[in-house]
């Protein structure tokens, strides 16, 4: 098995991988097993400066596991959606303005797809401000809870929905806007998630609406309480991109959000998402 330079870049989560090849990533199998255990270690791999071809890309998650194609047609390659809120660049730009927000992708399927397993991002261009991708590991949120919490909490059940993530960034919607987020189905997931490998971590972010069988507010309370110990700065890694950066993340294990930037930046993430085969349980 390749043995990786792995460099931590904080307590709890990321890790820096150097030395790499981006002509290996395509096609040395090995490589891709690897980084996975690398990435179930560390929730974020940071590659920087690899300048990656979007094709290369795809090749490379294909190694990680199955590439959702769902949101093809945005770019030239099939496998790469552009993360950008210029609209000339993607047509649904609006909607990824909930990127701001601390969230797990994949938490509102339209079907009942599995949360996606790992996401991959390259800066093809960079915000002059702003724009750092913060991640925040899941796994050291449920750590971090005391034994009364985590007796308390084994059971509880949230509604997580598109409207709650859209409304954060949208607080006034007009009643087509909340007709078209209500198109969604909700989703019922424990806030515990306990993973095959048998650790644990907290399901929360933005879509995270209601607790089951709480009082509304109380139950808000909680999950926002819970998701503000979860992201102290001291348990954020903060990425500042430079373009021809790749970062990967374990979707399953980590929570993440877009540091704000302008609606007119030229920032320009190429992303290719590698599909779950996991369910939230
Ligand atoms: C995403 C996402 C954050 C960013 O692509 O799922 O949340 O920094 N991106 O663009
Ligand atoms: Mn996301």
């Amino acid at each position: 098995m390749t043995v990786l330079t792995v460099n931590k870049l904080t307590a709890s989560v990321g890790a820096e991988i150097v030395g790499l090849d981006p002509h290996r990533l395509g096609n040395d199998a090995t490589l891709g097993d690897a980084l996975l255990e690398a990435l179930e270690d560390n929730g974020v791999l940071v590659l920087p400066e690899l300048h990656l071809d979007p094709v290369a890309q795809v090749e490379f998650c294909r190694r990680l596991g199955g590439v959702d194609h769902s949101s093809d047609g945005h770019h030239a390659v099939a496998g790469i959606y552009p993360v950008t809120l210029d609209k000339a660049k993607n047509s649904s730009a609006a909607y990824l303005r909930a990127t701001f927000d601390w969230h797990i992708d994949g938490c509102t399927p339209i079907g009942d797809e599995y949360p996606q397993k790992a996401t991959v991002l390259s800066a093809k261009q960079v915000a002059e401000r702003g724009g750092e991708t913060e991640f925040a590991s899941s796994y050291a949120a449920y750590d971090g809870l005391t034994d009364d919490e985590k007796q308390r909490y084994a059971s509880l059940r949230v509604v997580h929905s598109l409207e709650a993530s859209q409304r954060r960034v949208t607080p006034d919607p007009t009643p087509e806007q909340v007709q078209r987020w209500r198109e969604r189905p909700t989703h019922e997931h424990p806030l515990v998630w306990t993973h095959r490998s048998g650790r644990k971590s907290l399901v929360l972010g933005a879509s995270a609406d209601h607790v089951v069988g709480m009082d509304l507010e109380e139950g808000r309370a909680l999950l926002s309480g819970l998701l503000d110990r979860a992201t102290t700065p001291d348990r954020v890694y903060s990425h500042s991109w430079s373009v021809g950066d790749t970062v990967i993340w374990d979707n399953r294990g980590v929570l993440h959000r877009a540091a704000p930037y302008p609606e007119d930046s030229p920032r320009e993430m190429l992303r290719t998402t590698v599909l779950g085969d996991e369910p939230i349980q």
